[in-house]
C-alpha cells in the first residue's frame, strides 16, 4: 500500500481530560503530520520532523488548515434501521412494534441487506465514523451483508445477529437452538476475519425467553473474546415488562447478571433509569453503559446520568443508536449529549466530547491499542475536520480564539459537511464512493 504523509493540525488524546484547560490530556501539532505506511500509523509529530523522516519520495496529503483526528467511533446502532430513522410519534415499545419489527423483516432478502449495508457503511464514513458497534437483524444474511460491506472498505466493525424468540412477529423470531446455532456459525465465519469482531446480541430481555438467555450464556462462555451487546433500562414501560418476565431477578440489570452476560466486553445500550445498585453492578463487572443522546430524546426515553456513572466507577461510552437515534453524525450526537447533561446540571467540555468519540469509545471496546488515537502502530483510521464548512461556522470561527472553542463550534454547529476526508487503514474514502441505486425492496414496492 502506498505510504502517505497527512499534513494538518493534528489532535489526538492520550488520556481522559479533567477539565476545559487540561492541555496535558492531548497532543496537538499546529503544523503537524501523520506518517502512514501499510495502513498503519508509522509516526505522528510536526510536519518538519516527519517530512525529514519520510524523505522526498513520499506523497503528501495536505489538509491544512483542517484538523486531523483519529476516526470517530460509534458504540451502538442498528444497521437494519437505516431507512427507519425519523419514524414518527411513538415511545420505545410502540415504535419497535409499529416501525422497527416491520422494517427488519426486509433483511431476510440478501439483496436488500447488501444494499443497505453498503449505504450504511458509506454513511458512517461520510460522517467520519470509521468503527461502529452494530446490531444486524435476526437473519444471518444480514450479518453476511454487514461484514461483507465492512470488509470491502477494510473497516474495523463490530456486529452480530440479534437473537429474539418472543414478543416479536413470527418471521423475526428464532428459537433458543436456532439463535445459538446461527450465532455460532456467524462467529466461525466472521469473528477475527480481517478487522471483523463479533458481538453476541440477545436484543433485550423482553424478546428473549429464559431458554434463549441460557443459550446466550453458553455462547458468551464459549466465546469470551466476542463482544456482547444488548439494551438495558431505556424506557419505564420496557423496565416494567422486562422485570415482569423475570420475577426472580432483583431488577433489570440482575436479569443479565443472572445469565452471566455482564463483563468487560458487554455494551449495554441506554442505562437511563438505573438504581445505584445497578450502576454498581456494572462497575463491578466492567460492563459498559452506552449513552445514546439523540435516541433518548427522540423516543422520549429519559436522560443518561453520566455523573452517577462516574461517581460509582462504571464505564460508559457514547453512540448514535440509529434508527431511534436521529443522526449518523457523532458531532451532532455530542451536541445533544451536551444538552442532555446540561439539563441535569452536568457539564460536558468540548475536550471531553472529542475524547469520548475517539479514545474514550476505543477504551470502552478495549481497542485503544488499535483505534481511537494516533500513535505509532495504530491503525491509520483518520478523519479530517473542517470547522468552517458552513457559512455560519466560518463566521463564528472568525472570533474563536482557542482549540477548545473551535472544538465546541464543531460539535455544536457541525455535521457531515465538516468531514473533509476520512481514511480507513490509510486509504482515503470520502470521494465518489456513494452507490446511488435504489433499494431492491423499494423498487419492488414501487412496481407493485
Ligand atoms: N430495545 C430493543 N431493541 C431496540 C432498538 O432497536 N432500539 C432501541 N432504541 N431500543 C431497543
Ligand atoms: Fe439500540
Amino acid at each position: 500500500m502506498t505510504d502517505v504523509l497527512i499534513r494538518g493540525r493534528v489532535l489526538t488524546f492520550v488520556r481522559e481530560p479533567e477539565g476545559i484547560d487540561d492541555t496535558r490530556a492531548y497532543r496537538y501539532y499546529e503544523d503537524g503530520a501523520v506518517l502512514v505506511a501499510n495502513g498503519k500509523v508509522a509516526n505522528v509529530g510536526t510536519y518538519a520532523d516527519l517530512a525529514k523522516q519520510a524523505g522526498s519520495g513520499i506523497s503528501i496529503a495536505d489538509h491544512r488548515p483542517n484538523l486531523v483526528l483519529p476516526g470517530l467511533i460509534d458504540a451502538h446502532l442498528h444497521f437494519p434501521q437505516t431507512q427507519a430513522i425519523a419514524s414518527y410519534g411513538a415511545q420505545l415499545l410502540e415504535w419497535l412494534n409499529t416501525y422497527i419489527f416491520v422494517e427488519e423483516q426486509k433483511f431476510k432478502e440478501r439483496e436488500h441487506a447488501a444494499f443497505i449495508a453498503g449505504r450504511f457503511m458509506d454513511e458512517l464514513l461520510s460522517n467520519g465514523t470509521t468503527t461502529a458497534v452494530a446490531y444486524c437483524s435476526v437473519h444471518p444474511e444480514s450479518v453476511d451483508a454487514f461484514f461483507t460491506a465492512a470488509e470491502a472498505r477494510d473497516m474495523l466493525m463490530v456486529g452480530g445477529k440479534v437473537m429474539m424468540d418472543r414478543n416479536a412477529p413470527e418471521t423475526l423470531r428464532d428459537t433458543p437452538k436456532k439463535g445459538y446455532d446461527e450465532t455460532k456459525q456467524m462467529i466461525g465465519k466472521w469473528h477475527g476475519r480481517g478487522r471483523a469482531h463479533y458481538a453476541i446480541s440477545p436484543r433485550f430481555a423482553i424478546t428473549s425467553t429464559p431458554e434463549q438467555m441460557e443459550m446466550s450464556r453458553a455462547l458468551v462462555a464459549e466465546h469470551p473474546d466476542c463482544y456482547v451487546q444488548t439494551h438495558l433500562s431505556e424506557n419505564k414501560d420496557e423496565i416494567a415488562f422486562a422485570t415482569s418476565l423475570y420475577p426472580e431477578a432483583k431488577d433489570y440489570t440482575d436479569i443479565y447478571a443472572r445469565y452471566g452476560l455482564l463483563g468487560r466486553k458487554t455494551l449495554l445500550g441506554h442505562c437511563i433509569h438505573m438504581s445505584d445498585r445497578e450502576i454498581s453492578v456494572l462497575a463491578e463487572t466492567g460492563a459498559v453503559g452506552v449513552f445514546c443522546p439523540t435516541s433518548n430524546l427522540f423516543l422520549g426515553s429519559g436522560l443518561f446520568d453520566r455523573d452517577r456513572f462516574d461517581k460509582l466507577g462504571a464505564r460508559h461510552s457514547v453512540a448514535t443508536d440509529v434508527g431511534a437515534g436521529t443522526s449518523f453524525s457523532m458531532l451532532e450526537t455530542m451536541d445533544e449529549a451536551y444538552k442532555v447533561l446540561h439539563l441535569q446540571g452536568q457539564r460536558l467540555s468540548p475536550l471531553h466530547s472529542f475524547y469520548m468519540m475517539t479514545l474514550g469509545n476505543a477504551r470502552a471496546l478495549d481497542l485503544e491499542h488499535r483505534i481511537g488515537s494516533l500513535h505509532a502502530g495504530a491503525d491509520a483510521d483518520i478523519v479530517i475536520l473542517d470547522s468552517r464548512a458552513k457559512p455560519a461556522m466560518e463566521l463564528r470561527m472568525q472570533v474563536a480564539s482557542s482549540l477548545a472553542e473551535e472544538l465546541f463550534v464543531l460539535q455544536t454547529m457541525g455535521d457531515d459537511r465538516c468531514v473533509a476526508e476520512v481514511y480507513v487503514a490509510g486509504r482515503p474514502m470520502k470521494q465518489g464512493r456513494r452507490e446511488q441505486a435504489k433499494s431492491p425492496v423499494g423498487r419492488a414496492a414501487e412496481l407493485a
